[in-house]
């Protein structure tokens, strides 16, 4: 089944869950899509979990771009693929849009920009040209140096800016460690597909990344995540379990 905005719509309409995941790469795209992940996305998280960063600033546009082109390789069509706008790559419209443009044109179907009001007319231009678009609220991690890893708006300020991004055009909204109280609201309140990370079950569909999932990633993995890989023999078990487990609606618990 070939995965569209129509059909990401479809889902939310008949109330079934979205399993999205992240992925950096060829052959970790293949087997998600092949496991019946209906999102990939090539997260900027990459600068953490693939190149070992302690954040996701260092990241490059053209690193986002070579990472992009894998998954789409390795997607072969078969899930929508989302890549991250990387830090500062959408610093004004200009460059958000040369950005853009470059992830467009390396096979993304969508791109992903933290903020709210921030990015508003970047959003707008975008949906102008044709570009789906995803937005990012709740905690940014470009905004670490800032204010940390946290999300600090309240949750009027998460309702309304959700409101406003929907209204300039993004096309699929991620809340990240937002409280489930303001994802339930919002995902009643927006027409379109409304992606949950630690921010409870109540969204229409939950992104994970992918090494948290695997048990791969050193360190601190998310208290919010979940090691599908025990109780598996393979990658693709554990993949399988982790769509099953979100279009089930038994993760998040
Ligand atoms: O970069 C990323 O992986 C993300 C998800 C955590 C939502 O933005």
């Amino acid at each position: 089944m070939t995965i569209t905005l129509k059909t990401l719509a479809q889902f939310k309409q008949q109330q079934e869950k979205i399993a999205v995941l992240t992925a950096y790469d060829a052959a970790f795209a293949h087997w998600c899509a092949q496991a019946g992940v209906e999102v990939l996305l090539v997260g900027d998280s990459l600068g953490m979990v693939v190149q070992g960063h302690s954040t996701t600033l260092p990241v490059t546009l053209e690193q986002m771009i070579y990472h992009t082109q894998m998954v789409v390789r390795g997607a072969g069509g078969r899930s929508w693929v989302v890549a991250d706008m990387p830090f500062m790559a959408d610093a004004t419209v200009e460059q958000g849009l040369a950005a853009a443009q470059g992830l467009i044109q390396a096979g993304a179907n969508m791109v992903k920009l933290e903020g709210g009001e921030r990015v508003l007319p970047l959003v707008t231009r975008l949906a102008q040209l044709g570009v789906p678009v995803c937005g990012h609220l709740g905690l940014l991690p470009q905004r670490v140096l800032k204010v940390g890893y946290r999300s600090t708006d309240p949750a009027e300020a998460l309702v309304e800016q959700a409101q406003a991004l929907y209204q300039a055009g993004i096309d699929m909204l991620v809340l990240e460690c937002v409280p489930e109280t303001v994802a339930q609201t919002i995902s009643r309140m927006l027409p379109i597909p409304v992606i949950g990370i630690g921010s409870g079950p109540d969204t229409d569909g939950q992104v994970l990344v992918l090494y948290d999932i695997l048990g791969l990633t050193p360190g601190h993995t998310p208290s919010f995540s979940r090691n599908f890989l025990a109780g598996c023999d393979t990658i693709q078990c554990a993949l399988q379990a982790y769509v099953q487990a979100v279009k089930s609606g038994a993760f998040p618990p």
